[in-house]
């Protein structure tokens, strides 16, 4: 990374959306990680207004808020260097998706990825086309700009599927600064999800949740072993050379070991002399010392909802602070009072 990308603030919201598994983690969660320890300024907080447009269950919402909040402090989060909040403690936010609201085309939310899959799906199934379409999906882009504005964020590592609502956020930043003046930065993306491998799962296609063939993070050795067991391989014996780039255990441990284990598990796959069974199990010592740990610090954290709520509500306080001059600077452009 050049010198300047690293002065850049690094910025991404996760929905709470369940424990993660491997492919999550080696693809998304990971690499979210590395680029936070790379920059010199980091933010990561708890989209749960966003997903507020869909959950209907409050014990549901606050859960798995408490949730997404110890897995990433399990996996190696440093709240000490990483501005790490809740999306709804932090109220400038959401009086910035106000001001950003007044300059954002109506088009601009028409034209957006996710509204026109709903509208698409009501449509095929014969449903009025706005069916279940609530105001709050209808204008994510402008909560998810607001979210990155606030923070003056450079960079947005995301995956593919949330690339538009960078642009968009670009493009409100833009519309901001030209009718009134330069208040906001624009942020750029980082495909850093699509960059890292996919995982393949217990059959062999990508691992997912959609699909049931996944190994979570955070499971107690016993059924993890139990998981790895049941990883479908062909019926090669086991001295019988093997292709290690379609097989799904060297696939996995390919992520997980060290590079020299990495190479030694490639050779004797490629030599013959390496059994799948032999192979699993090496895999499951790799998974032990990978998440053993974390395991148990997620354990510890989710039995401690108020040490989380602590850790939260002082990287609220951080973030609020930045998101207030930002909000200042962008109250005086239209001509408000100062934030009293
Ligand atoms: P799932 O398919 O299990 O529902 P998501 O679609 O919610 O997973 O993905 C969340 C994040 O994890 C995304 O950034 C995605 O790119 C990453 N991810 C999901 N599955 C894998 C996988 N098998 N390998 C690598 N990354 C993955
Ligand atoms: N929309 C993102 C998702 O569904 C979550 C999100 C909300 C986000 N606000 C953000 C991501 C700001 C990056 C920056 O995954």
């Amino acid at each position: 990374m050049s010198q300047d990308a690293a002065e850049k603030t690094i910025l991404t919201g996760v929905k709470p959306t369940g424990a993660p598994h491997i492919g999550n983690y080696i693809g998304a969660i990971r690499p979210a990680l590395a680029l936070a320890a790379a920059h010199k300024e980091s933010f990561l907080f708890i989209a749960d207004y966003h997903a507020l447009n869909a959950v209907r269950d409050p014990k549901a919402l606050k859960h798995d808020s408490y949730e997404v909040a110890a897995c990433w402090l399990a996996l190696g989060l440093d709240p000490a260097k990483t501005v790490f909040y809740r999306q709804s403690d932090v109220p400038e936010i959401f009086e910035l998706t106000q001001l950003l609201a007044a300059v954002t085309p109506k088009g601009l939310m028409d034209r957006a990825h996710s509204y026109k899959a709903a509208v698409d799906k009501n449509r095929e199934a014969g449903r009025d086309p706005d069916a279940d379409v609530n105001m709050g999906l209808y204008t994510y882009p402008i909560l998810m700009a607001a979210d990155i504005l606030a923070m003056d964020t450079g960079i947005v590592p995301v995956g593919r599927d949330q690339v538009q609502h960078i642009e968009f956020a670009r493009d409100m930043a833009g519309y901001f600064n030209n009718t009134f003046k330069d208040v906001f930065r624009l942020p750029e993306h980082a495909l850093g999800a699509e960059t890292a491998a996919t995982l393949p799962g217990l059959d062999g296609r990508k691992m997912s949740k959609s699909y049931n063939n996944h190994i979570p993070v955070f499971m107690e050795s016993k059924a993890r072993r139990k998981l790895v067991m049941k990883i479908v391989t062909d019926s090669k014996l086991p001295e019988e050379p093997k292709d290690p780039d379609t097989n799904t255990v060297f696939q996995i441990y390919a992520h997980v070991a060290g590079e020299t284990e990495v190479r030694a598990m490639r050779d004797a796959f490629e030599k013959g002399g390496m059994g799948y069974g032999d192979a699993k199990q090496r895999l499951y010592a790799a998974l032990e010392l990978a998440f053993e740990k974390p395991t148990q610090l997620y354990n510890d954290y989710m039995a401690d909802p108020q040490k989380i709520d602590a850790l939260l509500a002082a990287g609220a306080d951080k973030a609020r602070a930045v998101a207030r001059k930002t909000l200042t600077r962008a109250r005086a452009a239209v001509g408000l009072n100062p934030l009293r």
